[in-house]
């Protein structure tokens, strides 16, 4: 007769569209997740805001409006918190800590603005503090930055980690859709929230650039650490310019050092070649690309958000930490011994797409140019479709920093024959030899 399994007792903060899918994952699969935990996985408690919303396939009996109850019952030994938002996600996080008790959370705003509480109360108390969720749902890359990468020397993380962004600039790549139009559709999906600015903002995807900036770098970086600009501004005729170009325009959160050893951690939409493997990567999907010294360059793609894909990382998340707990061992800590210093958008240089309308007539193309020569900023490429009256003009750069274009943007603009500014995006993803 085989030695019962030790009992560990989980508590779930939340039960909305993740904690569900947590909580029934973990009931249907519970024999098997004991058994690679090497701990007899007992579902306790649920805390919820509405007792009164039916919850199919869930014994109401575990449902409690009592939080707190939850975070500081001795019998529970580890907390999911899957509520989402700051408050009280991090008071409940901080409680459960206090009481002993390890935690995984997939709550990327809560860690991106006070994951250093988090951690440090986590290690004086000698319990884990894991959260594969908080980034690109269902996809395992914090573990392996945490881990499998952390033997190697990461220089640069590209990341579409936003699917309600990818989404919208998917259909407006693939059928021609303008922003408004994609947006509607994202929202009667379900991908985009009523009010959709934490996504179109990119404010998800500063959240989460942090997170993996933090761990790639060693450094303690927050979600105010992150330049950030959404995709509102970017139209059909950026798109169709785009795929002249054989590009494809993607919402970037970017994590790289820069050459003096500072973090440079940014969100934005960007060019990218069609060639380059994030170009692939549609609709709601989400792929993190990484560049490491001796690995080189690996991708990691799946389902970035959903309740399934998402309780997939919490569970794996769970069963790790319940093998600790029934080992007595504990995961990695925070690792911030680095404390790099985060550069300034303004010294980060990137390639840029500059589109104007300007006059057609003699001279226009010239004083164009003399405007980029001014900044010293260097073209690449021209191109322009006269049209008579007027003429638009493709100009795209090589590397130029954020101040320099933005002062031969100003210039431009002052100049009687451009008529406008269409549009300015970076361009990345381009090997510069
Ligand atoms: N709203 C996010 C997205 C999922 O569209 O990817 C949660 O981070």
């Amino acid at each position: 007769m085989s030695t019962p399994l030790p009992k560990l007792r989980i508590g779930i903060l939340g039960c909305g569209v993740v904690g569900s899918q947590v909580a029934k994952q973990l009931l249907r699969h519970r024999q098997e997740l004991s058994t690679r935990s090497g701990a007899e996985l007992i579902l306790t408690k649920i805390a919820v805001r509405d007792l009164k919303i039916p919850r199919e396939g869930i014994d109401p009996g575990l449902l409690t409006t009592d939080s707190k109850s939850i975070v500081t019952d001795p019998e529970i030994d580890l907390i999911v918190e899957v509520m989402g938002g700051i408050e009280p996600a991090r008071e409940l996080i901080l409680l459960a800590i206090e009481n002993g008790k390890s935690v995984v959370t997939a709550n990327k705003a809560l860690l991106a603005t006070h994951g250093a509480d988090l951690y440090s109360a986590a290690d004086a108390r000698g319990v884990d503090l894991y959260y594969e969720a908080a980034v690109a749902g269902a996809i395992p890359i914090l573990r392996p930055l945490r881990e499998s990468l952390v033997g190697d020397h990461v220089t640069r993380i590209m990341g579409i980690v936003n699917g309600t962004t990818n989404y919208i600039l998917t259909k407006m790549d693939e059928d021609g859709l303008g922003f408004d139009e994609a947006l509607e559709g994202a929202q009667n999906l379900g991908y985009a929230e009523s009010d959709p600015t934490a996504d179109i903002e990119g404010f998800d995807a500063a959240a989460k650039a942090a997170i993996l900036a933090g761990l790639a770098f060693h450094t303690r970086v927050t979600s105010t650490d992150v330049y950030r600009e959404g995709i509102t501004e970017i139209t059909a005729t950026d798109v169709a310019v785009a795929q002249s170009m054989n590009h494809v325009i993607k919402l970037l959160a970017i994590a790289e050092l820069t050459p003096d050893d500072r973090i440079s951690v940014r969100v934005h939409p960007a060019l990218i070649p069609r060639t380059h493997p994030l170009a692939s990567v549609r609709n709601a999907y989400n792929a993190v690309f990484v560049e490491a010294e001796a690995a080189g360059e690996l991708m990691f793609y799946g389902r970035g958000a959903g309740g399934a894909p998402t309780a997939s990382a919490v569970l794996g998340d769970v069963v790790a930490v319940a093998r600790h707990l029934t080992s007595g061992a504990l995961g990695p800590r925070e690792s911030d011994y680095a404390d790099r210093n985060i550069a300034s958008i303004d010294d980060i240089k990137t390639q840029y797409l500059i589109r104007l309308d300007v006059a057609d007539k003699p001279g226009v193309l010239a004083a164009v140019a003399q405007a980029f020569a001014t900044e010293n900023v260097s073209i690449q490429t021209v191109r322009q479709s006269g049209r008579g009256v007027d003429a638009e003009l493709i100009v795209v750069t090589h590397g130029a920093s954020e101040h320099a274009l933005a002062l031969t943007v100003k210039r431009l603009s002052q100049m009687d024959t451009v008529r406008t500014v269409e549009s300015v995006i970076r361009v990345e993803g381009v090997v510069q030899r």
